[in-house]
């Protein structure tokens, strides 16, 4: 089925809230250019919620100075096209504005996770990702939250910081 795509935070809010209202909700963050991967957590997600959120945002935050943000691969139609055979039910995607309305002044920090391994070549990039991670859960609001352990470093990150700042979601 064709998942409900928004786009704006107000949209979502509806989508989440129509009826008939689920049991457990879980959500699956990407940056869009979607491959066999992201579809294996969509699955993954489905498999432990009633209802499946999917946002597709390329972070501006998590680019560093070198990194070419512009040149980041965006289909929407294609990427919404390949959830609907995974099983998402409501695909937010943002534009840079609705997320950070204005610049993002206070963030998240990853602390000492951040400045190795990866983080040690991309200065401020987990500040990034946990900045919209934790901005994407509170909009979101899921029971669940399904990331990929490719990105290992990414994962232990996020946990942390769900442990460190008793963000109520399950990972
Ligand atoms: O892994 C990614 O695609 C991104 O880092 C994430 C978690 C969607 C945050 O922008």
């Amino acid at each position: 089925m064709t998942p409900h795509v928004v786009h704006t935070r107000a949209e979502l809010r509806a989508a989440l809230d129509a009826p008939p209202r689920p049991g457990r909700r879980a959500v699956v963050m990407t940056m869009g250019a979607l491959h066999e991967g992201h579809l294996a957590l969509v699955r993954a997600a489905r498999e432990r919620a009633d209802q499946v959120v999917v946002t597709i945002f390329v972070n501006p935050l998590q680019f560093g100075p070198t990194e070419d943000l512009a040149r980041y691969p965006r289909d929407l139609a294609a990427d919404v096209a390949l959830l609907a055979t995974a099983g998402a039910d409501v695909v937010f995607a943002p534009d840079v504005d609705e997320v950070y309305r204005g610049e993002a002044v206070v963030r998240v920090s990853a602390g000492r996770l951040g400045e190795r391994l990866e983080g040690a070549h991309r200065p401020g990039h987990f500040d990034g990702v946990l900045t919209v991670v934790l901005k994407l859960l509170h909009l979101v609001a899921p029971d669940v939250a399904v990331f990929g352990q490719k990105d290992a470093q990414q994962l232990a990150a996020v946990r942390r910081m769900v442990h460190d700042l008793d963000v109520p979601v399950e990972i």
